[in-house]
């Protein structure tokens, strides 16, 4: 009854870890801020639903925040107008239309390795084969340049880069992003480049692809900048020819993007640079008391993160990330397990910065209280 395609994918071990937990788990597996969206885009919200608002719009997006998303790429690329930006149900589904527009049956993927949870899936639901490449600690999680090389194939049509990185916090240089430009044009690959977590940095400002080839597509969202999930909302950036087709399988998956909150977006960008700072300011010290904290505990190394808001932590414990993550998961405290994020996650846990300091401190005193134990202290 079920198709083979559905058989191959699974729900992501993400969730499985929060359906486990016990009652009043301290929750550091989050992968949302812990912040509401700013107040004029959530009074715009409900002014757009009260006023009327609620009715299909254009499939790519009202043109009013089209224009704002493609003046916030203006200073990378001065030629780039709304017909470039396709506003999407979220960066997820931005993600799966770019699957759906770029990959044939048999074509090989590169994805990163520790990655996102969603990009081998939507290589495979399409047809095409992930091929993982390697985040190490070792290289600071940036991709090897080399490895990348090697596993190019005549059958090669992507790779997927995500930087800030979901989960390991790192942000690429720009020699990287150039470097990784120069591979994609010398093979004609396409780089579709998650660029989610771009305002949530805590050294330099990320770059993004965007105006560093030719061969980009952005996919990007409002969930973390506007602390708006729930409100499922992102958009696509591409070359134009690209864009209409990718806007062509975005009308197919779910005709438009929702009208109201395109509206409230709108009006978060023109106020929220406050929100945003902010944000990042409360994440930023939470990173330093998770990085204090996280290396006083015997048996975990940490590269700190550059951006987005997790850490990375690698342990040395004879055990499976799954069975570190269900052991601190029984003493109160959700984390998730690195392998939920591919095989070079599988001595990682990922701790979230979504939480308020006390649950950090008392979510990672338990960790250590595990380890301690481990240690045999
Ligand atoms: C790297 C990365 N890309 C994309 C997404 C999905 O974003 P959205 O809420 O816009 O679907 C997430 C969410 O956690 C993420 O971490």
């Amino acid at each position: 009854m079920v198709s083979e395609r559905a058989r191959q994918v699974e729900l992501s071990g993400i969730r499985k870890m929060f359906e486990a937990a016990p009652p009043n788990s301290i929750n550091l597996g989050l992968g949302e801020p812990d912040f509401e969206p700013p107040k004029e885009a959530i009074e715009e919200m409900v002014r757009a639903v009260r006023g009327g608002l609620n009715h299909y719009g254009p499939s790519a997006g009202i043109p009013a925040l089209r224009e704002k998303i493609a003046d916030g790429y203006r200073d990378r690329d001065p030629s780039i107008t709304r017909d470039n930006v396709v506003v999407t149900g979220s960066a997820s589904e931005g993600l799966m239309a770019a699957a759906l527009a770029l990959y044939d049956p048999g074509d090989e993927v590169l994805v990163p390795d520790p990655g996102f949870v969603l990009y081998s899936p939507h290589a495979r639901l399409v047809g095409a084969v992930p091929v993982p490449y390697s985040l190490t600690e070792a290289h600071r999680y940036l991709p090897d340049l080399g490895e990348l090389e090697q596993k190019i194939t005549p059958k090669t049509r992507a790779i997927v880069v995500n930087s800030p990185s979901n989960p390991t916090g790192a942000v690429f240089p720009r020699s990287v992003v150039d470097r990784i430009c120069a591979l994609a044009d010398r093979h004609e690959l396409t780089i579709v480049s998650d660029e989610v977590y771009e305002r949530i940095v805590y050294g330099a400002p990320a770059t993004s692809f965007w105006g560093r080839s030719d061969r980009v597509v952005v996919a990007n969202s409002f969930s973390k900048t506007l602390a708006a999930t729930g409100w499922r909302i992102g958009f696509l950036v591409a070359p134009r020819s690209l864009a209409v087709e990718l806007n062509k399988i975005h009308y197919h998956i779910m005709a438009c993007p929702p009208t109201p909150t395109q509206v409230a977006v709108l009006a978060g960008l023109e106020s929220s640079g406050d929100a945003i700072a902010e944000m990042v300011r409360e994440f930023r010290a939470r990173r330093g008391l998770v990085l204090r904290i996280l290396r006083g505990i015997p048996g975990l190394d940490i590269v700190p993160p550059q951006g987005a808001f997790y850490a990375f932590p690698r342990f040395s414990w004879p055990k499976s990330a799954t069975e570190v993550a269900t052991a601190v998961l029984a003493r109160g405290v959700i984390t998730t397990p690195g392998d939920a994020f591919g095989s070079l996650g599988a001595s990682h846990l990922r701790i979230s910065f979504a939480a308020s300091r006390p649950n950090l401190t008392r979510g990672l005193g338990i960790l250590r209280e595990y380890a301690e134990e481990i240690a045999g202290r």
